[in-house]
């Protein structure tokens, strides 16, 4: 199995080295723009192989897109990342042209791929990427929605000073800090309810926080961050890979699930081999539907502007 990380950045590297190192694929090709840095990144986690005990081939190139021939999956992280004070939305300009050259570029040498789109703003990049690949709307998938519950998740796991892995949780809707929805509501402490355990401002705090969780490591690190983003794109490439099936949260394509068509947004997803295998529909309140639809329509907006970049 054959997946191409296109970027080798901080996200793109992380992604390619939990991969490797937790032998998801059998072979990872990085590619970069930048002369000579994938295959530095490549060689380096390569030179991991033997204290970590894997043996995933990782091979780097510079730009040289023949070297992803028959990728089984592809996750696009090209692109600039946000600096301290940046909103994802404002990549939008630079970021959509690159994806787009990126998707076309690899249709060259792979027929059909599923691709897995980490660059931001992410919910427009992935339909970006669906639009311009014409690939079925199963085979494209946006990562936001794996992170932004993995971090709901963290935020809730320190909350309660119990393990993260003994917590289930997801965040749907926009991967932005205004229009994801960390949903409380559906989140449990190994099958209880969070408002056994929290108040209902430590929970708000909780959401809150998960909102701006990518924003507030921005402004620590100085950029965005990667190991978690690189964590969560294995994550998702594993649930296809190895057909785990597994439930995440991904931007995908709605064709009038949710009430909602021509977007693609985050919702939970059955994610196999196929892609996404299933959307799961889930019963939200008033609140939560109005909230989900606030959200559709800052995504839709900037959907709308991503023709202006073209
Ligand atoms: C973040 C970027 C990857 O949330 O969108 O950290």
């Amino acid at each position: 199995m054959k997946v191409t990380i296109v970027g080798a950045g901080n996200v793109g590297a992380t992604a390619a080295d939990v991969i490797a190192s937790r032998s998801i694929a059998s072979d990872v090709t990085l590619l970069d723009i930048k002369e000579g840095f994938a295959e530095g990144k490549a060689l380096d986690i390569m030179q991991t192989a033997t204290t970590r005990g894997f043996n995933t081939r990782v091979v780097g190139s510079t730009s040289d897109y023949s070297k992803t021939s028959n990728s089984d999956v592809v996750v696009i992280t090209s692109g600039i990342p946000r600096k301290p004070g940046m909103t994802r939305e404002e990549l939008i300009g630079i970021n959509a042209k690159i994806v787009k050259d990126v998707t076309k570029s690899i249709l060259e040498y792979s027929n059909n791929p599923i691709f897995i789109v980490v660059s931001n703003p992410m919910d427009s990049m992935t339909y970006l990427t669906l639009n311009s690949s014409g690939l079925d709307k199963k085979r494209v998938i946006g990562m936001g929605g794996a992170l932004d519950s993995s971090r709901f998740k963290t935020y809730i796991s320190l909350a309660l000073n119990k393990p993260a892995n003994d917590i289930h949780a997801m965040v749907i809707g926009g991967h932005g800090d205004t229009t994801m929805i960390p949903l409380s509501r559906f989140a449990k402490y190994n099958g209880l309810s969070l408002s056994n355990f929290l108040s209902e401002s430590k929970i708000d705090e909780v959401v809150k926080s998960t909102m701006v969780g990518g924003a507030t490591l921005t402004k620590l690190l100085g950029t965005s961050a990667w190991y978690a983003p690189g964590s969560s794109i294995a994550y998702v490439v594993d649930s296809v890979l190895n057909n785990h099936n597994r439930i995440i949260p991904c931007s995908v394509y709605l064709d009038g699930e949710y009430g909602f068509s021509d977007i693609c947004i985050g919702v939970p997803c059955v994610i196999g081999k196929n892609g996404v295998e299933k959307i799961i529909s889930l019963d939200l309140n008033d609140k939560e539907k109005s909230i989900f639809s606030k959200s559709v329509d800052v995504v839709n907006s900037m959907n709308q502007s991503l023709l202006n970049h073209l």
